[in-house]
C-alpha cells in the first residue's frame, strides 16, 4: 500500500521569535531537522519510489533540500495568509486587534483574518491538492501547521470544529497509510 507522509518545515526564525506567517529561513535546529530527515524517510521506505512536495516559502523548500527525490513545489501549499497580523506574535495581534482575536478563540475554523484567510478559505484551496494526493502513489508533504492540520482532518474525516486544534508538532514525520477503511497511523519524531 502507498503511504503519505507529511512534516512541518523544521524550525523556523518566526517559530523561534514567535511570529506567525511571513517567509523566514530555519533557524540552527531547523537546519538540523533538513539534514537528519533523509536518512528517517529512507529508512522507512528503501528503495521505493516517492515525490515531495513542499510550498513555495523558503522554510519548506530549505527542509527538502537535501532529500534525494523529485520535488514540485505548490503555491497551493502555502500557509494560512495572516493578512494584516502576518509577522506579528499573538500577544501583538491581541493588543493590536483584540475584538478579532477574541471572535478566532470563538470560531477558530471560520474566522477569517482581515487581508487574509480562514481555515475554511484553505480547505477550499486545498480541493485540487487533495484530488492530485488520491491519485499519486507515496508521497512526502513539506508544510506547515495550518495547511498540514486541512490534510490530516481530511485523511482521518476529523470535524471542522476540530481542526484547527489538530497537534501538528515540529520535527516530526506523521506516516498515513490509506486502507479501506481510514488510515493507519505512524509519527517520528527526531529528537533535536
Ligand atoms: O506559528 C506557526 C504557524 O504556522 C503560523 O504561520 C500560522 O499562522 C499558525 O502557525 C497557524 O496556527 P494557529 O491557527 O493555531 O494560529
Amino acid at each position: 500500500p502507498r503511504s503519505i507522509f507529511f512534516s512541518r518545515h523544521g524550525e523556523s526564525q518566526f517559530n523561534v521569535e514567535g511570529k506567525i506567517g511571513g517567509d523566514s529561513p530555519l533557524s540552527e535546529r531547523g537546519m538540523q531537522y533538513a539534514n537528519k530527515l533523509p536518512e528517517l524517510i529512507t529508512d522507512n521506505i528503501g528503495d521505493a519510489p516517492l515525490t515531495v512536495w513542499t510550498s513555495t516559502l523558503q522554510r519548506t523548500i530549505q527542509t527538502a533540500q537535501f532529500l534525494p527525490y523529485n520535488k514540485l513545489t505548490w503555491k497551493s501549499l502555502d500557509e494560512l495568509d495572516a493578512g494584516v497580523c502576518d509577522g506579528m506574535t499573538y500577544e501583538e495581534i491581541e493588543q493590536a486587534y483584540p475584538e478579532d482575536f477574541a471572535n478566532r478563540d470563538e470560531d477558530k475554523f471560520n474566522y477569517r483574518y482581515r487581508g487574509g484567510e480562514s481555515y475554511r478559505d484553505v480547505v477550499v484551496r486545498l480541493e485540487p491538492v487533495i484530488m492530485e494526493l488520491e491519485r499519486q502513489e507515496n508521497i512526502l508533504i513539506i508544510g506547515h501547521q495550518a495547511i498540514l492540520r486541512c490534510l490530516y482532518a481530511y485523511f482521518h474525516n476529523l470535524p471542522h470544529e476540530d481542526l484547527p486544534y489538530i497537534k501538528i508538532p515540529l520535527h516530526t514525520v506523521i506516516k498515513l497509510t490509506p486502507r479501506a477503511y481510514g488510515c493507519d497511523e505512524e509519527r517520528y519524531t527526531l529528537p533535536i
